[in-house]
């Protein structure tokens, strides 16, 4: 497919515009500036069409302005736009309803509403911390949780997060997030790596660091998202939750990218048969419209009034917007996501075998990494490679957007066709093939 000329004329002047005027702190990927979009396809403000294989960083779960989201966002805006989280209305009602009915756990759920994700981490800190009266806390290296001061302490995927933000919250200690792929730990024979993970929390944090009895919870993302689209061993959380039963800490799971239905079922941490204490959720909920979501066991969520709140939470137009998303997921995407999901693991597998620059490909559902490695035995990152595979797809039609040091995220829309996976796939090989040739590899 011949390159298109990007960004074209009327983009490069939105960007030279937007250089002077907005935070040069926003990390941008590609210049691409949107002029409209729909299903799984973008066009900029030149006209180019894209394939859309990121959906807005995992958001866009019904694909770009599905007709019923913008249906039910046009009907509550024209009843009422806003009435603050100091009184009720009957769409934040039946959205907590709703996430109590399919949330990972047993015991009913309780939901505090947000306004992204970062604050719904917020919300779970300080609820553990409450709840526990305990003040300290575990995080993983490689995690994305945020950007305000108690998410960003335990973001731990990149330093540029910390540097020049200290000091940070007080109480978190990290430990290596289990990556089958690249283990750091010396397993035992007969250990499963994620048991390995959960042993040295045991011998070292918790032997050496953090008094048990003033954990007050663990913090973790179920699959990895920002750190490099990463599934922990199978033995990794029924080892974690029998150490947190075991000392009275709260496991608290970040589904904020993995969650409401990317995977194949709502919860990543479902495919790990364990159930979480605390539940953090933003992104896909409403297809877009910012809304985050902090649930927990009932008898957790024991806050008392005016402990915790906000102004814009459950906002009616971003609640109106995940109820339709979530009877959309419930009623369909969830279950493509899962097929159409496996039949992108199986095509990216025989991309693999023609491509020496694919280390490892895998995922759960519509949730995929494609790690580029410079040599398959040494696994050293493929980073400038990685980034010449995003730009080559950018200017062939596709978005991408890479994670971890040299990972490519598969993360398009949950209703996506196995007819557009071709299409973008055909794009992202002739990108690798490229890449590959320029690097000699
Ligand atoms: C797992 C996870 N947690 C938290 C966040 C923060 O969400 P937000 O950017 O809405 O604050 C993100 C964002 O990428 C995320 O992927």
């Amino acid at each position: 497919m011949e390159p298109m000329e990007l960004p074209g004329p009327k983009a490069r002047a939105f960007v030279k515009r937007d250089s002077s005027v907005i935070s040069p702190s926003y990390p941008r990927g590609y210049p691409l500036v949107v002029d409209h979009a729909k299903g799984s396809e973008v066009w900029d403000v030149d006209g180019n069409r894209f394939l859309d294989f990121m959906s807005g960083i995992a958001v866009t779960s019904t694909g770009h302005a599905h007709p019923k989201v913008v249906k039910a966002i046009q009907e509550q805006a024209a009843q009422f736009i806003h009435i603050s989280s100091d009184f009720y209305h009957p769409k934040m009602i039946e959205l907590a309803e709703k996430l109590n009915e399919v949330a990972p756990f047993d015991e009913a759920a309780v939901t505090f509403m947000t306004n992204s994700g970062t604050e719904a981490v917020e919300t779970a800190i300080k609820l553990a911390r409450y709840h526990t009266g305990r003040a300290n806390f575990i995080g993983f290296t490689g995690a994305f949780h945020g950007r305000t001061m108690g998410a960003v302490t335990f973001t731990a995927s990149k330093p540029t997060y910390h540097a020049g933000f200290y000091p940070l919250m007080n109480g978190v200690v990290h430990a290596p997030y289990p990556n089958p792929y690249r283990p750091v730990l010396d397993r035992k024979t007969g250990e499963d790596y994620g048991e390995t993970v959960v042993r040295y929390i045991e011998d070292q944090i918790l032997e050496h660091i953090l008094p048990p009895d003033e954990v007050a919870g663990i913090l973790v993302e179920s699959i990895q998202g920002e750190g490099g689209y990463i599934v922990p061993p199978e033995g990794f959380y029924p080892a974690l939750r029998k150490l947190c039963d075991e000392h009275d800490i709260l496991l608290m799971v970040d589904e904020i990218q993995c969650g409401m239905g990317r995977t194949g079922k709502w919860w990543g941490i479902e495919h790990f048969g364990v159930e979480p204490d605390v539940v953090t959720v933003a992104k896909g909920i409403a297809s877009g419209m910012p809304l985050g979501a902090c649930l927990a066991r009932q008898s957790v969520m024991d806050w008392e009034r005016g402990a915790h709140g906000n102004t814009f939470g459950g906002n009616p137009i971003a609640c109106a917007a995940a109820l339709a998303t979530m009877d959309l997921i419930q009623n369909g995407y969830m279950a493509n996501a899962a097929e159409v999901g496996q039949y992108t693991l199986d095509a990216l597998e025989e991309i693999k075998a023609r491509h020496p620059s694919i280390g490892d490909v895998r995922g759960k559902g519509l949730m995929i990494g494609v790690e580029f490695v410079l040599d398959r035995k040494t696994k050293e990152p493929a980073k400038d490679l990685c980034q010449r595979v995003t730009d080559l797809s950018f200017e062939r039609g596709l978005l991408t957007l890479s994670c971890g040091k040299s990972v490519m995220r598969i993360a398009p829309a949950l209703n996506i066709k196995t007819a557009e996976i071709d299409e973008g796939l055909q794009i992202f090989e002739e990108a690798i093939t490229l890449a590959e040739k320029e690097s000699r590899l």
